[in-house]
């Protein structure tokens, strides 16, 4: 097993860094790196798709390094309309798992294929009021189907309740080796519930970086959420 198949196959607290201070980004990805992070979070939104524009390749090619130095993985959340069109840029930036919305293209088995053409690993997301069964033709292709647990484009929501039915729901049609991600309004709270749900990897912005301790902050979350 490779060691990015390692960092993915084992369940994880994925900090977002669209809640971080982007004066001090490389900092604050280093505190969590040593807290013990392995996977960092890119949200990526177009102002389309998504109402907010927020962050480029620039932001992946930025972080590359020293996540990669610390045998992490930069996972990339792409909130875009035509995810397709940007795969190969945010892998050749460094992205080693491509998120695309199953909502954002008419061809997400296409989609898919060209973020495994890119060298990246990938995935499918779906809005809250998306039913799982629009997966249940591709489990096949996915490293990780993320489930948003609020409405994409804005950090700090508080977390849809009604994701832990969904979560089961989504368990149960996947196969084991597919990651379940839970993204927006993740903190201790929230995170043991879709821990028991079926949930593994698990997306946290404002929880992390918006403590006063993000490295405190990172292991209350990963201990709820069954990651250490
Ligand atoms: C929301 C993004 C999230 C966001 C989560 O559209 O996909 O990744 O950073 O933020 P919090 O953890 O603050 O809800
Ligand atoms: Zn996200």
């Amino acid at each position: 097993m490779s060691e990015l198949d390692g960092v993915l196959r084992t369940t994880r607290v994925a900090p977002s860094v669209l809640a971080a201070d982007f004066g001090a980004l490389r900092e604050q990805v280093r505190t969590v790196l040593d807290a013990g992070a392995r996977i960092i979070h890119v949200d990526v939104m177009d102002g389309h798709f998504v109402p907010p524009l927020s962050m480029g390749k620039q932001v992946v090619e930025a972080l590359a390094g020293i996540v990669h130095d610390a045998g992490g993985a930069i996972e990339t959340h792409l909130m875009v309309a035509r995810p397709e069109e940007h795969v190969d840029a945010f892998a050749a930036a460094g992205s080693d798992v491509i998120i695309a919305h199953q909502e954002a293209t008419p061809h997400l088995h296409h989609t898919l294929q060209a973020i495994d053409r890119a060298g990246a690993r990938p995935g499918a997301a779906i809005n809250p009021s998306t039913p799982p069964d629009v997966l249940s033709e591709i489990t096949e292709q996915l490293e990780v189907a993320l489930c948003m647990t609020v409405n994409p484009g804005w950090g700090g929501q508080p977390f849809i309740e009604h994701s832990v039915d969904k979560l089961r729901r989504l368990r149960a049609l996947l196969p084991d080796h597919v990651a379940i991600e839970v993204d927006g309004g993740i903190g201790p709270e929230t995170a043991a519930p879709c821990a028991e749900a079926g949930a593994t990897r698990f997306v946290a912005g404002s929880s992390i970086f918006g403590a006063a301790d993000p490295a405190e902050a990172y292991h209350a979350v990963a201990q709820a959420a069954g990651a250490e």
